[in-house]
């Protein structure tokens, strides 16, 4: 088996490396990706999954999905569990450029569980850690894993966790939920503490984190290395500039509306020449979570998804966020009472 890499992080910008922003499909597409690293305190971004089926990935489609953002490490996520594919993709991907190449074990979507991938691949431990090791091989470079906290019971989190570090990944990313919770409940912290405690690589945190106060309890109550966030970021994507602020014991920006509604046009501007034709359904799935941080975000949510064009929906947003001050919005670094953040009351799991 080659070694793994020496030190972590392995990429430039140590001070910064413990924030990713989470891979998300139909999201994090490279526009996106250079859009939140172009603001501070972003250390990693995500591609979303590339899925390798049984019959392989052409090279050139796969050192496509190498596209970096200026100032970020970059991530490509990988999915699948043919053997020879995943680890010619992962050879591929990575002497394209990607910092990491990291595979899928936690996608619950009916349609990838089905093909025996993603979150599936936590039911069968000698099939995942045979897909781990063939990437292995494959490159020196950083390798990860991005797992839930298990398929229908979260009682193996740390067994898989162990037998993924011992098929020689760099790093772990642990989104504590099971397959079957889908996004339901709460990410329950206490398994990423209890992965950390228990594993001697880095394991990376995600889940909840919707508050940048959040990150830095993550950090704290779990003793994770870093601190993934997905959803948190759609939502406030200050997110990270925020955590940068609090890190370094400087106040942290407090968007007001305006500035709600000038990232909802910077989204617009890259979306519209990037992906003209999905331009709309692509700004949609960001508004939902843009509409989270005000009391009455159903009702607005309801409206804007209504709209037929982009123009339509910035009217609709521009009625409830002009002028509105940072005070009317949650997104606070210390939090509101809109979102319900993850939980790790008890330092340790039965
Ligand atoms: C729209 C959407 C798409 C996602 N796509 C992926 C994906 O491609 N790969 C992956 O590992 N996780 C994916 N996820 C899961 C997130 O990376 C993350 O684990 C999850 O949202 C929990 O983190 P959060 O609470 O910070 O959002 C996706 C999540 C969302 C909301």
């Amino acid at each position: 088996m080659r070694p793994p890499v020496a030190t972590f992080p392995p990429w430039p910008g140590a001070e910064k490396a413990w924030t990713f922003l989470a891979p998300m499909e139909g999201v994090t597409h490279p526009a996106f990706r250079e859009l939140i690293a172009r603001r501070a305190g972003i250390g990693v971004v995500c591609t979303e999954f590339v899925r390798i089926a049984a019959t392989g990935l052409g090279p050139k489609h796969l050192r496509e999905q190498v596209v970096r953002a200026p100032g970020a490490a970059l991530s490509v996520q990988v999915m699948g569990n043919h053997l020879q594919h995943m680890a010619e993709a992962t050879e591929i991907v990575a002497s394209a450029g990607a910092d990491i190449v990291d595979l899928n074990v936690g996608c619950p979507a009916p349609r990838v569980v089905r093909k025996g991938v993603g979150s599936a691949m936590l039911k069968d431990p000698e099939l995942l850690r045979s897909v781990v090791a063939a990437m292995r091989e494959r490159t020196r470079g950083c390798l990860s894993a991005k797992i839930r906290a298990g398929f229908d019971d979260s009682s193996g989190a740390v067994a898989i966790a162990r037998l993924i570090e011992a098929a020689g990944a760099d790093f772990i990313t642990v989104h504590p939920r099971r397959q079957t919770d889908f996004y339901r409940g709460v990410a329950d912290w206490r398994i990423i503490a209890a992965i950390k405690a228990s594993v001697s690589i880095p394991v990376i945190g995600n889940g909840d984190v919707w508050y940048a106060a959040d990150a830095l309890r993550m950090r704290s109550e779990t003793a994770c290395d870093g601190v993934m966030i997905g959803r948190g970021a759609l939502r406030n994507p200050w997110i990270f500039e925020q955590i940068e602020a609090l890190v370094h014991g400087a106040v942290p920006i407090r968007p007001s509306g305006d500035d709600v509604l000038a990232h909802y046009d910077e989204l617009a501007s890259v979306l519209s020449s990037g992906y003209p034709k999905n331009c709309l359904g692509m700004l949609k799935e960001q508004v939902r979570y843009l509409a989270r941080t005000v009391s009455d975000g159903p009702r607005l949510m309801r409206e804007a998804l209504r709209c037929a064009t982009a123009v339509e929906m910035r009217a609709v947003l521009t009625t409830r966020f002009a002028g509105e001050a940072g005070a009317g919005i949650d997104l606070g670094a210390h939090g509101g009472s809109l979102e319900q953040s993850g939980t790790c009351i008890f330092p340790t799991i039965e």
